[in-house]
């Protein structure tokens, strides 16, 4: 068992609510992870602002900032190196990561389906299109592929009559924030996968 708490990088694109609950863990004292760095792709996300507010370091790193995809991935890892993280975390993060990071970095995301079902962008959109009655969350170590990775954990949550996809993303990710945590709580306890 390594000393101190886990160092967690997360990496956002929207509201951040998986990020805050993180957060909370670690505000309520007996979280064995800390968030060290929270990185974005895009300005004003809501993820930086629950960052900030936390005292936490943020930066922001644009795909469109670069001239190509491979020099993004290069940057990012090096914003990413600058805080030593021993875990980067993708919440809601939506952009596929590169080489650069994935070499130098393990790597969790969170998706809101029950993979290898509906992976991609759109897997809310995509589970009520296809009128499954239960779909999901899936935390899953990342690899080069798009939420193809090694599955850690998944949540199961009912379609209900009459759901459209904001109101069935939103139970999704009640039960996706709670996987995220103890995920991570496993990961921090039990550092064999390092
Ligand atoms: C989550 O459902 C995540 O899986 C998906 O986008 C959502 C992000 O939510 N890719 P938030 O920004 O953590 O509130």
């Amino acid at each position: 068992m390594s000393a101190g708490p886990l160092r967690l990088a997360v990496l956002v694109s929207g509201s951040g609510t998986n990020l805050q609950a993180l957060l909370d863990g670690v505000a309520g004292g007996d979280a064995p992870f800390s968030v060290v760095v929270v990185g974005a792709d895009r300005d004003g996300t809501g993820g930086a602002e629950r960052a900030e507010g936390a005292g936490i370091p943020t930066f922001v790193c644009p795909v469109a900032d670069f001239d190509a995809r491979s020099e993004w991935d290069a940057a990012l890892a090096r914003l990413l190196a600058e805080h030593a993280p021993d875990l980067v975390v993708s919440a809601g993060f939506m952009k596929v990561l590169g080489p650069a990071v994935l070499d130098a970095f393990r790597v969790v995301n969170t998706h809101p389906a029950l993979l290898p079902s509906f992976p991609g962008a759109h897997g809310v959109r995509d589970a009520l299109a296809h009128g499954v009655r239960v779909t999901g969350c899936t935390c899953h170590w990342v690899d080069a592929g798009v939420d193809t990775g090694p599955i850690i954990d998944q949540r199961a949550v009912r379609v209900e009559d009459g759901d459209d996809v904001g109101s069935l993303h939103e139970r999704i990710k009640v039960e996706e924030r709670a996987m995220l945590v103890e995920v991570l709580t496993a990961l921090a306890r039990d550092r064999s996968w390092r």
